[in-house]
């Protein structure tokens, strides 16, 4: 089997396919929801040392795991370990990527709608207040919003089964870059409205009395959710990187590219918060309320709406793609389906779970789990205790369980490639990331009491 896996095509394969994955709903949606709930500046700040400390190591070890087991996340913990011991650490990925898909694919839905409404009545005669008014009425509805879902999940499926190859590596190489320069344009426009420097403050000046423990729990989730770790996305992906890509440099070139769009969609969307009056705790509908607000103030704002949200909608395909192959591939090797049954099979489930998600936001609002809507629980039980538990039990299995000569012969590529930073990875993975995890959860149970 392990000679017939199809692999990306080069380095810029990889790298657009994995930051095709990593840069999504998280930077643009969630990045800067997160942020506005957290207090701003010193959730910032946070966030890049958790996705510097925890991500980077725990993306490496994800993309040497796959690598090396050539296999979906279950198979490649029991082929590099050579037992089944370890196999539940892939069980709980997989059933993160339903429960992520859950709620992910509802905001997805989301996404369609607004390219919908950008090139059918466009936002120009609406107001702030308008805008927020609309959103929560739309979102609130039973049956538009889980249709948009069943069509974005429905496209989804269909790159899934096209092939990841050839699907999303070709459009992503045109698509991500599209995106970052209409963010910029965004950024740039938000900015220089009135106001606007407030948000840089708000962004800029960490205020240290806002830190809690909460905080710190948020800003590791959001590192997980954002670089698509804690989950074997990457360790799927790792499975299909060609054995001379050099993973280190791969590691890198992701973060950096999915901490700038974070940081753009943040610059984007703050100053106009500030400037319109919106409330910057918000919360999930932030982005979708402030955004057509930017779009008002500029030249030809109608068009870029309209390519806003569809790119916007691209780039959570080619998450969304990522999550789905990982269930996709788990099906199809473990269960021996077929890839098309077990694509069409994850996906109908998907559907099944959004669906709960999305009327979890309105005509099912009284229904509270822990205090929580369904579609904040699936939200919340990924990110702040699925992901960061898998991560952890990932990297402790990397860093413990593989002989480290064997796992720097795959970083360097049988020694082909240079590694000195090998000796720090192995430390860091072995005591630093675990500890990190483990304080920050340890500190939030604390708090409980
Ligand atoms: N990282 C993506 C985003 O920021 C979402 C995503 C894709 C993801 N694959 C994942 C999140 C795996 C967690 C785990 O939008």
């Amino acid at each position: 089997m392990s000679e017939k896996r199809v692999s990306f095509g080069g380095r810029m394969g990889v790298l657009l396919v994995a930051a095709g994955s990593a840069v999504g709903l998280g930077n643009i949606w969630r990045f800067p929801c997160e942020l506005g709930q957290n207090g701003g500046g010193a959730f910032l700040l946070i966030y890049f040392i958790c996705a510097i400390v925890i991500g980077m190591p725990i993306m490496l070890a994800e993309f040497s795991l796959g690598r090396m087991g050539q296999s979906n996340v279950v198979g490649a913990l029991k082929n590099v370990s050579g037992s089944n011991k370890y196999k539940w650490i892939g069980y709980s990925g997989v059933l993160c990527a339903f429960l992520i898909m859950g709620f992910y694919g509802v905001v997805c839905g989301w996404t369609l709608e607004y390219v919908y409404q950008a090139v059918v009545f466009g936002f120009s005669s609406m107001t702030p207040t308008d805008l927020s008014t609309a959103f929560t009425a739309f979102s609130v509805q039973p049956v538009r919003p889980i249709l948009w879902t069943i069509l974005f999940l429905s496209i989804n499926c269909a790159v899934v089964l096209l092939g990841v190859k050839n699907g999303i590596e070709r459009s992503s190489k045109i698509l991500m870059p599209m995106l970052l320069i209409i963010i910029i344009i965004l950024g740039c426009r938000s900015l220089t409205l009135p106001g606007g420097m407030d948000g840089l403050k708000f962004l800029f000046k960490p205020d240290f009395s806002k830190v809690t423990s909460e905080v710190v729990l948020n800003a590791m989730g959001q590192a997980f959710f954002s670089l698509s770790l804690g989950m074997g996305c990457m360790t799927t992906y790792g499975s299909y990187i060609g054995k001379d890509i050099n993973l280190g440099e791969s590691v890198v070139q992701v973060t950096v590219l999915d901490s700038l769009v974070s940081l753009l969609a943040a610059i984007a969307i703050f100053p106009a918060v500030f400037s319109l009056g919106i409330n910057p705790s918000a919360g999930p509908e932030l982005a979708f309320i402030t955004l057509p607000n930017v779009f008002n103030q500029i030249p030809g704002g109608y068009i870029w709406a309209i390519l806003f949200f569809v790119l916007l909608s691209i780039a959570a395909l080619t998450s969304t793609i990522s999550l789905l192959e990982v269930i996709t591939a788990f099906m199809s090797e473990e269960w021996k389906l077929s890839r098309k049954k077990a694509a069409i099979i994850g996906t109908a489930t998907i559907i099944s779970i959004a669906a709960f998600a999305s009327l979890s936001l309105g005509d099912l609002s009284d229904w509270k789990i822990f205090g929580m809507s369904f579609f904040d629980l699936l939200d919340n039980v990924t990110a702040r205790i699925i992901m960061p538990l898998t991560g952890l039990a990932i990297s402790l299995f990397v860093a413990w369980k593989i002989e480290q000569t064997r796992l720097k012969d795959e970083i360097t590529n049988q020694g082909t490639k240079k590694a000195a930073y090998f000796k720090a990875f192995v430390f860091i993975l072995r005591y630093i990331t675990p500890l990190a995890i483990i304080i920050v959860f340890i500190n939030q149970l604390l708090s409980w009491f």
